[in-house]
Protein backbone atom coordinates (compact mmCIF):
# COMPACT_ATOMS: atom_id res chain seq x y z
CA UNK A 1 0.00 0.00 0.00
CA UNK A 2 1.50 3.71 -0.81
CA UNK A 3 2.74 5.86 2.18
CA UNK A 4 1.92 8.91 2.82
CA UNK A 5 3.35 11.02 6.13
CA UNK A 6 2.57 14.72 6.95
CA UNK A 7 3.15 16.94 8.96
CA UNK A 8 2.54 21.07 10.78
CA UNK A 9 4.87 22.44 12.37
CA UNK A 10 4.06 21.99 16.34
CA UNK A 11 2.32 24.74 17.61
CA UNK A 12 3.12 27.07 20.63
CA UNK A 13 0.58 26.63 22.79
CA UNK A 14 -1.70 29.70 22.55
CA UNK A 15 -5.57 30.16 24.05
CA UNK A 16 -5.58 33.05 21.00
CA UNK A 17 -5.52 31.08 18.14
CA UNK A 18 -6.83 32.80 15.07
CA UNK A 19 -7.64 31.58 11.65
CA UNK A 20 -4.26 32.42 10.56
CA UNK A 21 -3.08 29.50 13.15
CA UNK A 22 -5.36 27.20 11.34
CA UNK A 23 -3.83 27.54 7.79
CA UNK A 24 -1.33 25.08 7.76
CA UNK A 25 -3.23 22.42 9.66
CA UNK A 26 -6.71 22.98 7.70
CA UNK A 27 -4.73 22.55 4.83
CA UNK A 28 -2.17 19.65 5.26
CA UNK A 29 -5.75 17.92 6.80
CA UNK A 30 -6.98 18.26 3.49
CA UNK A 31 -4.43 16.80 2.00
CA UNK A 32 -4.24 14.29 3.90
CA UNK A 33 -8.11 13.33 4.06
CA UNK A 34 -7.59 13.48 -0.11
CA UNK A 35 -4.80 10.98 -0.24
CA UNK A 36 -6.91 8.34 2.32
CA UNK A 37 -9.60 8.75 0.11
CA UNK A 38 -7.20 7.67 -2.86
CA UNK A 39 -5.96 4.49 -0.58
CA UNK A 40 -2.96 6.03 0.67
CA UNK A 41 -1.91 4.27 4.15
CA UNK A 42 -1.69 8.13 5.44
CA UNK A 43 -0.04 9.32 8.77
CA UNK A 44 -0.78 13.31 9.60
CA UNK A 45 1.22 14.50 12.52
CA UNK A 46 0.30 17.16 14.23
CA UNK A 47 1.09 18.85 18.18
CA UNK A 48 2.14 21.29 20.47
CA UNK A 49 6.16 22.61 20.93
CA UNK A 50 5.76 23.07 24.63
CA UNK A 51 9.07 24.14 25.85
CA UNK A 52 11.26 27.65 26.37
CA UNK A 53 11.62 30.33 28.34
CA UNK A 54 8.37 32.47 26.89
CA UNK A 55 6.12 29.49 28.39
CA UNK A 56 7.81 29.49 32.23
CA UNK A 57 7.06 33.37 32.08
CA UNK A 58 3.64 33.24 30.92
CA UNK A 59 2.87 30.23 33.37
CA UNK A 60 4.98 31.74 36.44
CA UNK A 61 2.79 35.54 35.83
CA UNK A 62 -0.03 33.24 36.25
CA UNK A 63 1.34 31.19 39.34
CA UNK A 64 0.98 28.26 37.43
CA UNK A 65 3.12 25.28 36.91
CA UNK A 66 4.37 25.38 33.23
CA UNK A 67 2.67 21.65 32.88
CA UNK A 68 -0.74 23.07 34.90
CA UNK A 69 -1.01 25.76 32.03
CA UNK A 70 0.12 24.15 29.14
CA UNK A 71 -2.30 21.50 29.63
CA UNK A 72 -5.05 23.79 30.12
CA UNK A 73 -3.81 25.26 26.39
CA UNK A 74 -3.63 22.07 24.92
CA UNK A 75 -6.76 21.05 25.61
CA UNK A 76 -8.15 24.14 24.20
CA UNK A 77 -6.06 23.69 20.92
CA UNK A 78 -7.06 20.04 20.64
CA UNK A 79 -11.17 21.60 20.92
CA UNK A 80 -10.32 23.78 18.08
CA UNK A 81 -9.03 21.28 16.36
CA UNK A 82 -11.76 19.11 16.64
CA UNK A 83 -14.18 22.19 15.68
CA UNK A 84 -12.29 21.87 12.32
CA UNK A 85 -12.81 18.32 11.62
CA UNK A 86 -8.80 18.14 11.89
CA UNK A 87 -8.17 14.67 11.16
CA UNK A 88 -4.92 13.73 12.77
CA UNK A 89 -3.17 10.31 13.48
CA UNK A 90 -0.97 11.63 16.05
CA UNK A 91 -0.85 14.87 18.44
CA UNK A 92 2.02 15.06 20.14
CA UNK A 93 3.46 17.23 23.34
CA UNK A 94 6.66 18.25 23.21
CA UNK A 95 6.40 17.20 27.02
CA UNK A 96 5.70 13.50 26.58
CA UNK A 97 7.33 11.08 28.07
CA UNK A 98 8.83 9.44 25.28
CA UNK A 99 9.72 12.35 23.31
CA UNK A 100 11.92 13.86 26.09
CA UNK A 101 13.81 11.41 25.87
CA UNK A 102 13.85 10.26 22.38
CA UNK A 103 15.33 14.13 22.55
CA UNK A 104 18.20 12.92 24.99
CA UNK A 105 19.35 10.15 23.24
CA UNK A 106 19.01 12.16 19.43
CA UNK A 107 21.29 14.77 21.36
CA UNK A 108 23.84 12.37 22.81
CA UNK A 109 24.17 10.59 19.33
CA UNK A 110 25.18 13.99 17.77
CA UNK A 111 27.50 14.33 20.45
CA UNK A 112 29.19 11.18 20.12
CA UNK A 113 29.34 11.64 16.47
CA UNK A 114 31.50 14.68 17.07
CA UNK A 115 28.82 17.06 15.92
CA UNK A 116 28.72 19.00 19.07
CA UNK A 117 31.38 21.06 20.89
CA UNK A 118 30.77 23.57 24.07
CA UNK A 119 31.80 27.14 23.54
CA UNK A 120 30.83 30.64 24.64
CA UNK A 121 27.89 31.81 22.80
CA UNK A 122 27.75 35.68 22.04
CA UNK A 123 25.27 37.11 19.52
CA UNK A 124 21.82 38.54 19.79
CA UNK A 125 18.83 36.84 20.73
CA UNK A 126 14.75 37.22 20.54
CA UNK A 127 12.91 36.54 23.49
CA UNK A 128 9.20 36.02 22.10
CA UNK A 129 10.58 34.28 18.95
CA UNK A 130 13.38 32.03 20.80
CA UNK A 131 15.79 33.15 18.31
CA UNK A 132 19.67 33.92 18.17
CA UNK A 133 21.00 36.09 15.86
CA UNK A 134 23.83 37.31 14.51
CA UNK A 135 24.39 41.51 14.78
CA UNK A 136 23.85 41.12 10.50
CA UNK A 137 21.03 39.08 10.35
CA UNK A 138 19.52 41.57 12.92
CA UNK A 139 17.26 44.29 10.79
CA UNK A 140 17.27 47.48 11.94
CA UNK A 141 18.99 46.78 15.06
CA UNK A 142 16.04 44.04 15.47
CA UNK A 143 14.80 40.98 15.28
CA UNK A 144 14.33 39.87 11.47
CA UNK A 145 11.35 37.84 11.98
CA UNK A 146 9.40 40.01 14.08
CA UNK A 147 10.83 43.18 14.42
CA UNK A 148 10.97 43.41 18.11
CA UNK A 149 14.03 44.64 20.56
CA UNK A 150 16.75 42.01 20.97
CA UNK A 151 18.64 41.04 23.89
CA UNK A 152 22.51 40.11 24.12
CA UNK A 153 23.63 36.99 24.89
CA UNK A 154 26.81 35.59 26.29
CA UNK A 155 26.89 32.08 27.97
CA UNK A 156 28.41 28.70 27.26
CA UNK A 157 26.50 26.07 25.46
CA UNK A 158 26.86 23.33 23.23
CA UNK A 159 26.78 24.23 19.49
CA UNK A 160 26.12 21.90 16.52
CA UNK A 161 28.44 21.75 14.02
CA UNK A 162 26.02 23.47 10.85
CA UNK A 163 28.89 24.84 9.27
CA UNK A 164 30.29 20.48 8.41
CA UNK A 165 27.27 20.19 6.55
CA UNK A 166 26.90 22.90 4.14
CA UNK A 167 28.62 21.42 1.24
CA UNK A 168 26.13 18.18 1.58
CA UNK A 169 23.12 20.97 2.41
CA UNK A 170 24.16 23.06 -0.84
CA UNK A 171 24.25 20.09 -2.82
CA UNK A 172 20.21 19.50 -1.93
CA UNK A 173 19.82 22.48 -3.51
CA UNK A 174 21.79 22.15 -6.18
CA UNK A 175 20.41 18.54 -7.33
CA UNK A 176 17.25 20.38 -8.18
CA UNK A 177 15.16 17.99 -6.87
CA UNK A 178 12.70 20.43 -5.61
CA UNK A 179 13.73 19.22 -2.05
CA UNK A 180 11.74 22.59 -0.96
CA UNK A 181 9.11 24.26 -2.67
CA UNK A 182 7.50 26.79 -3.89
CA UNK A 183 10.66 27.47 -6.10
CA UNK A 184 11.42 31.28 -4.48
CA UNK A 185 11.36 29.85 -1.35
CA UNK A 186 14.54 27.55 -2.25
CA UNK A 187 16.05 30.67 -4.20
CA UNK A 188 15.84 32.62 -0.50
CA UNK A 189 17.67 29.97 1.01
CA UNK A 190 20.40 30.15 -1.19
CA UNK A 191 20.60 33.89 -1.35
CA UNK A 192 19.94 34.50 2.39
CA UNK A 193 21.69 31.90 4.15
CA UNK A 194 24.09 29.64 2.27
CA UNK A 195 26.14 32.98 0.31
CA UNK A 196 27.20 34.16 3.73
CA UNK A 197 28.32 30.67 4.55
CA UNK A 198 26.46 28.59 7.57
CA UNK A 199 27.26 29.29 11.21
CA UNK A 200 27.56 26.71 13.74
CA UNK A 201 24.41 26.57 15.81
CA UNK A 202 23.77 26.98 19.44
CA UNK A 203 21.69 23.91 20.48
CA UNK A 204 21.29 24.42 24.16
CA UNK A 205 20.74 27.13 26.96
CA UNK A 206 22.27 27.57 30.54
CA UNK A 207 19.43 30.13 31.38
CA UNK A 208 16.85 28.37 29.96
CA UNK A 209 15.38 26.05 33.14
CA UNK A 210 12.05 25.02 31.07
CA UNK A 211 13.28 22.55 28.71
CA UNK A 212 15.05 18.91 28.37
CA UNK A 213 18.33 18.18 30.06
CA UNK A 214 21.00 17.72 28.48
CA UNK A 215 21.82 14.25 30.12
CA UNK A 216 25.38 14.35 30.22
CA UNK A 217 25.45 17.78 31.49
CA UNK A 218 22.65 18.56 33.22
CA UNK A 219 23.20 22.29 33.73
CA UNK A 220 22.10 22.75 30.11
CA UNK A 221 18.75 22.39 28.44
CA UNK A 222 18.00 21.53 24.73
CA UNK A 223 17.27 24.12 22.89
CA UNK A 224 13.89 24.80 21.20
CA UNK A 225 14.75 23.85 17.24
CA UNK A 226 16.50 20.34 18.46
CA UNK A 227 13.85 19.52 20.89
CA UNK A 228 11.31 20.80 18.24
CA UNK A 229 12.24 19.42 15.06
CA UNK A 230 12.85 16.07 16.58
CA UNK A 231 9.12 15.90 17.28
CA UNK A 232 9.02 14.47 13.64
CA UNK A 233 10.67 11.14 14.24
CA UNK A 234 10.06 10.69 18.33
CA UNK A 235 6.28 11.01 17.54
CA UNK A 236 6.88 7.95 14.90
CA UNK A 237 8.69 5.77 18.17
CA UNK A 238 12.35 6.63 16.68
CA UNK A 239 14.82 5.41 18.83
CA UNK A 240 12.13 3.71 21.58
CA UNK A 241 11.55 0.03 21.98
CA UNK A 242 8.88 0.35 19.40
CA UNK A 243 10.22 1.92 16.36
CA UNK A 244 7.52 0.40 13.81
CA UNK A 245 5.84 3.16 12.65
CA UNK A 246 9.01 4.98 12.30
CA UNK A 247 10.41 1.92 9.76
CA UNK A 248 6.42 2.35 8.34
CA UNK A 249 6.60 5.72 7.52
CA UNK A 250 9.72 7.77 7.55
CA UNK A 251 10.93 9.55 5.72
CA UNK A 252 8.08 12.21 5.90
CA UNK A 253 6.28 13.32 2.34
CA UNK A 254 6.33 16.42 3.50
CA UNK A 255 6.44 18.78 6.27
CA UNK A 256 4.30 21.67 5.64
CA UNK A 257 5.21 24.94 7.27
CA UNK A 258 4.88 28.58 7.30
CA UNK A 259 7.53 30.76 5.41
CA UNK A 260 8.90 32.01 8.63
CA UNK A 261 10.24 28.45 9.91
CA UNK A 262 11.41 27.26 6.77
CA UNK A 263 15.20 27.84 7.39
CA UNK A 264 14.80 25.69 10.59
CA UNK A 265 12.98 22.74 8.31
CA UNK A 266 15.22 22.96 4.96
CA UNK A 267 18.70 23.96 6.70
CA UNK A 268 18.80 22.99 10.07
CA UNK A 269 16.54 19.87 10.22
CA UNK A 270 18.25 18.14 6.93
CA UNK A 271 21.90 18.94 8.66
CA UNK A 272 20.28 17.11 11.96
CA UNK A 273 19.34 14.01 10.25
CA UNK A 274 22.31 13.80 8.08
CA UNK A 275 24.50 13.45 11.41
CA UNK A 276 22.17 10.72 12.81
CA UNK A 277 22.54 8.97 9.34
CA UNK A 278 18.90 9.28 8.38
CA UNK A 279 17.18 9.72 5.42
CA UNK A 280 15.91 13.50 4.64
CA UNK A 281 12.02 13.86 4.09
CA UNK A 282 11.22 14.33 0.56
CA UNK A 283 9.99 17.96 0.32
CA UNK A 284 9.51 20.86 2.50
CA UNK A 285 7.03 23.01 1.76
CA UNK A 286 6.80 26.83 3.09
CA UNK A 287 3.35 28.07 2.60
CA UNK A 288 2.39 32.13 2.70
CA UNK A 289 0.79 33.88 5.06
CA UNK A 290 -2.79 35.04 5.77
CA UNK A 291 -2.81 39.25 6.45
CA UNK A 292 -4.93 40.49 8.24
CA UNK A 293 -4.70 44.39 8.00
CA UNK A 294 -1.73 44.52 6.21
CA UNK A 295 0.56 42.37 8.49
CA UNK A 296 0.74 38.29 10.07
CA UNK A 297 -0.25 39.12 13.27
CA UNK A 298 -4.15 39.34 14.04
CA UNK A 299 -3.10 42.28 15.89
CA UNK A 300 -4.98 45.18 14.39
CA UNK A 301 -3.59 49.22 14.53
CA UNK A 302 -5.77 51.28 16.27
CA UNK A 303 -8.23 52.91 13.75
CA UNK A 304 -8.25 49.99 11.87
CA UNK A 305 -10.71 48.36 11.69
CA UNK A 306 -11.54 45.45 13.73
CA UNK A 307 -12.89 42.23 12.21
CA UNK A 308 -13.38 38.58 13.53
CA UNK A 309 -10.67 36.63 12.73
CA UNK A 310 -11.90 33.91 15.82
CA UNK A 311 -12.16 30.76 13.83
CA UNK A 312 -14.76 29.58 16.73
CA UNK A 313 -17.00 32.26 16.17
CA UNK A 314 -16.63 32.27 12.44
CA UNK A 315 -17.58 28.09 12.73
CA UNK A 316 -20.37 28.50 15.03
CA UNK A 317 -21.90 31.12 12.50
CA UNK A 318 -21.01 29.43 8.96
CA UNK A 319 -19.90 26.30 9.90
CA UNK A 320 -15.84 24.78 9.85
CA UNK A 321 -16.48 24.48 6.02
CA UNK A 322 -17.17 28.18 5.37
CA UNK A 323 -13.87 28.64 7.32
CA UNK A 324 -11.60 25.79 5.68
CA UNK A 325 -13.39 27.15 2.27
CA UNK A 326 -11.77 30.32 2.59
CA UNK A 327 -8.49 29.25 3.57
CA UNK A 328 -8.44 26.51 0.94
CA UNK A 329 -10.06 28.18 -1.77
CA UNK A 330 -9.22 32.09 -1.48
CA UNK A 331 -5.37 32.30 -0.57
CA UNK A 332 -3.17 30.14 -3.53
CA UNK A 333 -1.18 27.45 -1.69
CA UNK A 334 2.15 28.81 -1.42
CA UNK A 335 1.29 32.43 -1.61
CA UNK A 336 0.16 35.25 0.96
CA UNK A 337 -3.25 36.66 0.91
CA UNK A 338 -5.47 39.01 2.61
CA UNK A 339 -8.37 38.16 5.06
CA UNK A 340 -11.39 40.64 5.55
CA UNK A 341 -14.85 39.63 6.45
CA UNK A 342 -16.22 40.59 3.04
CA UNK A 343 -13.68 38.53 1.48
CA UNK A 344 -14.78 35.47 3.77
CA UNK A 345 -18.49 36.30 2.97
CA UNK A 346 -18.79 36.73 -0.58
CA UNK A 347 -16.20 33.41 -0.82
CA UNK A 348 -19.28 31.49 0.97
CA UNK A 349 -21.94 32.48 -1.14
CA UNK A 350 -19.99 32.69 -4.54
CA UNK A 351 -18.57 28.63 -3.54
CA UNK A 352 -20.15 27.49 -1.10
CA UNK A 353 -23.78 28.44 -1.38
CA UNK A 354 -23.93 29.11 -5.11
CA UNK A 355 -21.72 26.09 -6.54
CA UNK A 356 -21.05 23.51 -3.92
CA UNK A 357 -24.84 24.00 -1.92
CA UNK A 358 -26.77 24.78 -4.73
CA UNK A 359 -25.93 21.30 -7.19
CA UNK A 360 -27.28 19.16 -5.22
CA UNK A 361 -30.51 20.82 -3.87
CA UNK A 362 -30.82 22.12 -7.36
CA UNK A 363 -30.20 17.99 -8.86
CA UNK A 364 -32.31 16.32 -6.18
CA UNK A 365 -35.53 18.93 -6.49
CA UNK A 366 -35.17 17.63 -10.17
CA UNK A 367 -35.19 13.98 -9.36
CA UNK A 368 -37.96 14.78 -7.20
CA UNK A 369 -39.92 16.55 -9.74
CA UNK A 370 -39.18 14.63 -12.93
CA UNK A 371 -38.44 11.21 -11.73
CA UNK A 372 -40.56 10.43 -8.26
CA UNK A 373 -37.64 11.02 -6.19
CA UNK A 374 -36.04 7.96 -7.96
CA UNK A 375 -32.54 7.35 -9.94
CA UNK A 376 -33.75 5.62 -12.81
CA UNK A 377 -31.55 3.13 -14.56
CA UNK A 378 -33.15 3.40 -17.34
CA UNK A 379 -31.35 5.65 -19.66
CA UNK A 380 -29.80 5.58 -22.50
CA UNK A 381 -25.93 6.88 -23.46
CA UNK A 382 -25.79 9.48 -26.39
CA UNK A 383 -22.51 10.62 -28.02
CA UNK A 384 -22.81 13.93 -25.60
CA UNK A 385 -23.14 12.22 -22.87
CA UNK A 386 -19.58 10.59 -23.62
CA UNK A 387 -18.42 14.04 -24.15
CA UNK A 388 -19.43 15.26 -20.97
CA UNK A 389 -18.48 12.03 -19.16
CA UNK A 390 -15.24 12.71 -20.53
CA UNK A 391 -14.65 16.09 -19.32
CA UNK A 392 -15.61 15.25 -16.02
CA UNK A 393 -12.99 12.55 -15.77
CA UNK A 394 -10.52 15.05 -16.51
CA UNK A 395 -11.11 17.64 -14.54
CA UNK A 396 -11.35 14.40 -11.76
CA UNK A 397 -8.20 13.79 -12.99
CA UNK A 398 -7.07 17.09 -12.67
CA UNK A 399 -8.26 17.81 -9.35
CA UNK A 400 -6.14 13.96 -8.03
CA UNK A 401 -2.65 15.18 -9.92
CA UNK A 402 -2.97 18.75 -8.22
CA UNK A 403 -3.43 17.37 -4.96
CA UNK A 404 -0.60 14.93 -5.26
CA UNK A 405 1.66 17.93 -6.30
CA UNK A 406 0.75 19.48 -3.27
CA UNK A 407 -1.40 22.00 -5.55
CA UNK A 408 -4.98 22.38 -2.69
CA UNK A 409 -5.78 25.57 -3.99
CA UNK A 410 -6.26 24.30 -7.44
CA UNK A 411 -7.06 20.85 -6.81
CA UNK A 412 -10.12 22.25 -4.80
CA UNK A 413 -10.84 24.35 -8.31
CA UNK A 414 -10.70 21.42 -10.68
CA UNK A 415 -13.63 20.16 -8.25
CA UNK A 416 -15.82 22.89 -8.36
CA UNK A 417 -15.47 22.96 -12.43
CA UNK A 418 -17.07 19.57 -12.26
CA UNK A 419 -19.88 21.51 -10.46
CA UNK A 420 -20.06 24.68 -13.30
CA UNK A 421 -19.64 21.84 -16.04
CA UNK A 422 -22.75 19.57 -14.37
CA UNK A 423 -24.54 22.56 -14.04
CA UNK A 424 -24.04 23.31 -18.22
CA UNK A 425 -25.03 20.04 -18.66
CA UNK A 426 -28.53 20.51 -17.17
CA UNK A 427 -28.81 23.66 -18.79
CA UNK A 428 -28.00 22.91 -22.14
CA UNK A 429 -29.66 19.82 -21.94
CA UNK A 430 -32.80 21.09 -20.14
CA UNK A 431 -35.04 18.15 -18.62
CA UNK A 432 -38.20 20.78 -17.70
CA UNK A 433 -38.73 20.90 -21.12
CA UNK A 434 -37.80 16.74 -22.26
CA UNK A 435 -40.46 15.99 -19.79
CA UNK A 436 -43.06 17.53 -21.21
CA UNK A 437 -42.47 15.68 -24.58
CA UNK A 438 -43.82 12.41 -25.73
CA UNK A 439 -41.23 9.32 -24.73
CA UNK A 440 -39.11 12.20 -22.62
CA UNK A 441 -38.69 10.22 -20.04
CA UNK A 442 -35.30 7.95 -21.15
CA UNK A 443 -33.83 11.25 -21.73
CA UNK A 444 -34.86 12.72 -18.60
CA UNK A 445 -33.75 9.93 -16.88
CA UNK A 446 -30.29 9.62 -18.79
CA UNK A 447 -29.68 13.87 -18.33
CA UNK A 448 -30.54 12.91 -14.43
CA UNK A 449 -28.20 9.94 -14.07
CA UNK A 450 -25.29 11.37 -15.29
CA UNK A 451 -25.76 14.56 -13.67
CA UNK A 452 -25.80 13.19 -10.56
CA UNK A 453 -22.48 11.08 -11.54
CA UNK A 454 -20.98 14.15 -12.07
CA UNK A 455 -21.92 15.45 -8.52
CA UNK A 456 -20.76 12.50 -6.73
CA UNK A 457 -17.32 12.78 -8.65
CA UNK A 458 -17.26 16.37 -7.34
CA UNK A 459 -18.72 15.84 -3.67
CA UNK A 460 -16.23 12.85 -3.73
CA UNK A 461 -13.26 15.34 -3.79
CA UNK A 462 -14.64 18.25 -1.93
CA UNK A 463 -15.29 15.75 1.13
CA UNK A 464 -11.62 15.98 1.77
CA UNK A 465 -12.11 19.69 2.13
CA UNK A 466 -15.35 20.22 3.35
CA UNK A 467 -16.01 17.10 5.69
CA UNK A 468 -18.49 18.65 7.94
CA UNK A 469 -21.37 18.91 5.41
CA UNK A 470 -20.71 16.73 2.09
CA UNK A 471 -21.28 13.91 4.14
CA UNK A 472 -24.20 14.55 4.69
CA UNK A 473 -25.60 14.11 0.63
CA UNK A 474 -22.71 11.45 0.10
CA UNK A 475 -24.77 9.63 2.70
CA UNK A 476 -28.23 9.50 0.82
CA UNK A 477 -26.30 7.94 -2.01
CA UNK A 478 -25.30 5.19 0.19
CA UNK A 479 -21.49 6.61 0.34
CA UNK A 480 -19.49 6.65 3.27
CA UNK A 481 -16.09 5.86 3.03
CA UNK A 482 -15.24 7.70 0.16
CA UNK A 483 -12.79 6.06 -1.64
CA UNK A 484 -11.62 7.70 -5.14
CA UNK A 485 -10.68 5.61 -7.96
CA UNK A 486 -8.42 7.33 -10.12
CA UNK A 487 -9.09 5.32 -13.55
CA UNK A 488 -12.64 5.30 -13.59
CA UNK A 489 -15.34 7.95 -13.32
CA UNK A 490 -18.71 7.89 -13.07
CA UNK A 491 -19.37 4.55 -12.41
CA UNK A 492 -21.48 5.06 -8.72
CA UNK A 493 -23.51 2.39 -8.07
CA UNK A 494 -27.35 4.57 -7.65
CA UNK A 495 -29.54 3.02 -9.29
CA UNK A 496 -32.58 3.28 -8.04
CA UNK A 497 -31.87 5.10 -5.05
CA UNK A 498 -34.34 6.91 -3.50
CA UNK A 499 -33.94 10.80 -2.32
CA UNK A 500 -36.30 13.47 -0.75
CA UNK A 501 -36.21 17.16 -0.98
CA UNK A 502 -33.50 18.42 0.81
CA UNK A 503 -32.54 21.67 2.23
CA UNK A 504 -29.50 23.48 0.80
CA UNK A 505 -26.53 22.90 2.40
CA UNK A 506 -25.10 26.22 2.36
CA UNK A 507 -27.91 28.70 2.50
CA UNK A 508 -27.14 32.31 0.63
CA UNK A 509 -26.14 35.17 3.41
CA UNK A 510 -27.37 38.50 3.29
CA UNK A 511 -24.22 40.29 2.80
CA UNK A 512 -25.10 43.40 4.38
CA UNK A 513 -26.51 41.90 7.52
CA UNK A 514 -23.74 39.74 8.07
CA UNK A 515 -21.14 42.43 7.88
CA UNK A 516 -23.19 44.64 10.51
CA UNK A 517 -23.14 41.38 12.65
CA UNK A 518 -19.57 40.88 12.86
CA UNK A 519 -18.57 44.56 12.87
CA UNK A 520 -20.97 44.63 16.31
CA UNK A 521 -18.96 41.16 17.37
CA UNK A 522 -15.52 42.47 16.58
CA UNK A 523 -16.30 45.61 18.66
CA UNK A 524 -17.75 44.19 21.56
O1 LIG B 1 6.52 28.31 14.52
N1 LIG B 1 -0.92 32.80 8.22
O2 LIG B 1 4.84 27.54 15.87
P1 LIG B 1 3.72 28.64 15.62
C1 LIG B 1 -0.50 31.55 7.89
N2 LIG B 1 6.56 26.06 17.21
N3 LIG B 1 0.08 30.71 8.74
C2 LIG B 1 0.25 31.14 10.00
C3 LIG B 1 -0.17 32.42 10.45
C4 LIG B 1 -0.78 33.27 9.48
N4 LIG B 1 -1.21 34.50 9.78
N5 LIG B 1 0.12 32.54 11.77
C5 LIG B 1 0.71 31.36 12.13
C6 LIG B 1 6.12 27.58 15.38
N6 LIG B 1 0.79 30.53 11.07
C7 LIG B 1 7.06 26.53 15.97
C8 LIG B 1 7.21 25.42 14.96
S1 LIG B 1 8.08 23.04 14.12
C9 LIG B 1 9.29 21.95 14.48
C10 LIG B 1 8.11 24.28 15.34
C11 LIG B 1 1.41 29.18 11.01
O3 LIG B 1 2.63 28.30 16.57
C12 LIG B 1 2.92 29.26 11.01
O4 LIG B 1 3.42 29.69 9.77
O5 LIG B 1 4.29 30.00 15.68
C13 LIG B 1 3.29 27.84 11.34
O6 LIG B 1 3.32 27.03 10.17
C14 LIG B 1 2.15 27.39 12.26
O7 LIG B 1 1.13 28.41 12.15
C15 LIG B 1 2.58 27.24 13.70
O8 LIG B 1 3.23 28.40 14.14
MG1 LIG C 1 5.70 31.46 14.60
Amino acid sequence: MKKFYITTPIYYPSNKLTLGNCYTTVLCDSIARFHRALGYDVFFLTGTDEHGQKIAKIASAKNMKEIDYLNEIVADTKKLWELLNISYDKFIRTTDDYHVKAVQKIFNKLYENGDIYKATYKGKYCVPCESFWSEEQLVDGKCPDCGREVIDADEECYFFKLSKYEDRLKKLYEEGRNFLLPESRANEMINNFFSKGLKDLCVSRKTVKWGIPVEFDKEQTIYVWVDALSNYISALGYLSDDDSLFKKFWPADVHVVGKEIVRFHSIIWPAILMSLGLPLPKLIFGHGWLIFNGGKLSKSKENEKKEVIDPRILSARYTSDAVRNFLIGEISFGQDGPYSQELFLNSFNGILANKVGNISSRLIGMICKYSDGVISSDIKTLPEDEIFINKIKELKQDSIEKIKQLKPTLSYKSALKIIDECNLYIDSNKPWEIVKQENGTIRVNTILYYACQAMLEAYSILDAFLPENICKVLKIFNIENVKIDENACCNFDIDNVKVEKIQPLFARLDIGKELQELDQIAND
